[in-house]
């Protein structure tokens, strides 16, 4: 693209959403992404994408072997165990304890299709622990298909936004939720997808309190497990340990995806962690839904059991593999994906040096860690003005109130996909949005 190109006219943007028929305020993510095909069509423009939050990195060369090997002994023609194989049983109950220093038996440890499904399963039982307990509570911003699964499962949902509340105000509102009586489950990410504010040990010490106290789910989303890049969290059994509400708490489901911090999306394999205190624990309420009123049970049975049935047997292996491999210290799993900083803080500066500002900046009194994403905003746009102007000079992104933020004037940038070869498009394209916004 030259420079005579872009600003592409605004008309053109305004008739491609039209044809979509998406509502131009609030665009979701799939739907900047189905305009951004269209206008790639319509211009012959290459955008730089940075809506979808899709990881960019191979897996090590091992696993594939892992899992030819598991095909030519033929798991492919049985059924896998549902809730899950032994090996991979074993192998994240190893890595619980050598990175999170929690000791759980295999019977916690249940493999899901993605840690989606994990997710999914746990709300699902959240909102149906007890009686009238339909509300799950998130810590905003969020991931967005995390709300579109509450809506699907018939629950409701409510947000606490991370830029008001940090540390004993964070708690106190919390607590004020919980004492409502009508919230079954908490939900956060940490790193939090996208404002990359990772919660202090003293604010998940008092989540896990609090949820012990009220009984509800702490649902802890580790997305992306060990990328807070500002600690070194790779050496197994060794401190400092992921933070985890499993360090301190009884009422918790720990996913752990394999996604981003094992470059291992496809196979769509992902562990959840169930507290030992509440595996076993009995909740009559569950019975209707799950067929059984323990925890554990309707965890796999009653949610694993009727949705997929397990997930494919070679991909269990090959995240045995990749577990085993952490743990073992011939895999370093953080080392592998440290290239996302990389690229963040790159983009990061090159934003920043034309006029646009970090909207989740500081993570209580320290800058935020260079990760997946970034937030940003400019001045005088609302981040839905500023996505729909973006569009004009090739970039694309999404809204950060499309993630349930408070923020109306910032922006989600995911930078997983800005290849190292486009960051010079990228800074040449900004450079010119900000000529033209002074
Ligand atoms: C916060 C969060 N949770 C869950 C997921 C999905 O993980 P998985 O691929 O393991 O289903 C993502 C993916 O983008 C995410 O950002």
């Amino acid at each position: 693209m030259t420079k005579e190109n872009i600003p592409l006219p605004s008309k053109l943007i305004d008739d491609s959403l039209k044809e979509t028929g998406f509502s131009s305020n609030n665009l979701a993510i799939r739907e900047v992404n189905r305009l951004v095909n269209i206008l790639e069509d319509k211009t012959g423009i290459d955008f730089i994408r940075m809506e979808f939050g899709i990881p960019n990195i191979p897996p090590p060369d091992f696993v594939k072997e892992v899992e030819q090997e598991a095909m030519s002994r033929g798991v492919h023609g049985a059924y896998p165990p549902f809730d899950g194989i032994p090996e991979l049983k074993q192998a994240g109950s190893r890595f619980f304890e050598a990175f999170f220093n929690v000791k759980v038996p295999t019977n916690s440890i249940i493999p899901t299709c993605g840690s989606m499904q994990g997710g999914f399963i746990s709300q699902q039982l959240a909102g149906n622990l007890f009686p009238n307990r339909k509300k799950i509570l998130f810590l905003d911003p969020t991931f967005p298909v995390s709300k579109l699964q509450t809506r699907f499962l018939g629950l409701e949902t409510e947000g606490i936004d991370l830029y008001d509340c940090r540390g004993d105000s964070l708690l106190t509102a919390i607590r004020k939720k919980f004492e409502e009586g009508n919230i079954g489950g908490l939900l956060w990410s940490s790193p939090n997808n996208p404002s990359w504010i990772c919660l202090r040990p003293s604010e998940l010490q008092g989540i896990a309190e609090l949820c012990d106290k009220y009984k509800v789910l702490a649902i802890e989303d580790q997305a992306y497990i060990g990328m807070d890049f500002r600690q070194d969290y790779s050496t197994p059994f060794t401190e400092p340990f992921i933070p985890s509400v499993a360090q301190y708490g009884n009422y918790w489901v720990t996913l752990i995806s394999s996604s981003k911090a094992f470059s291992y999306p496809g196979p769509r394999c992902a562990i959840s962690v169930i507290s030992p205190a509440l595996v076993d624990m009995k909740f009559p309420n569950l019975k209707d839904k799950c067929g059984s009123e323990t925890f554990g049970h309707s965890f796999s049975h009653g949610g694993l059991y009727v949705t997929t049935s397990g997930v494919s047997h070679a991909s269990q292996y090959g995240l045995s593999s990749l577990l085993n491999a952490a743990c073992d210290g011939s895999f370093n799993f953080v080392e592998h994906t440290r290239e996302y900083s990389l690229r963040s803080e790159k983009i990061c500066k090159i934003f920043t040096n034309h006029g646009f500002h970090q909207v989740y900046k500081t993570d209580i009194d320290i800058p935020v860690g260079n990760g997946f994403f970034l937030t940003m905003c400019y001045p005088d746009f609302t981040g839905n003005d500023l996505l729909k102007e973006l569009l004009r000079y090739g970039i694309s992104t999404t809204t950060l109130s499309s993630s349930g933020s408070s923020r109306d004037e910032g922006l989600r940038i995911c930078i997983s996909f800005v290849k190292p070869t486009e960051i010079s498009l990228l800074e040449q394209r900004l450079k010119h949005f900000a000529e033209d916004h002074i």
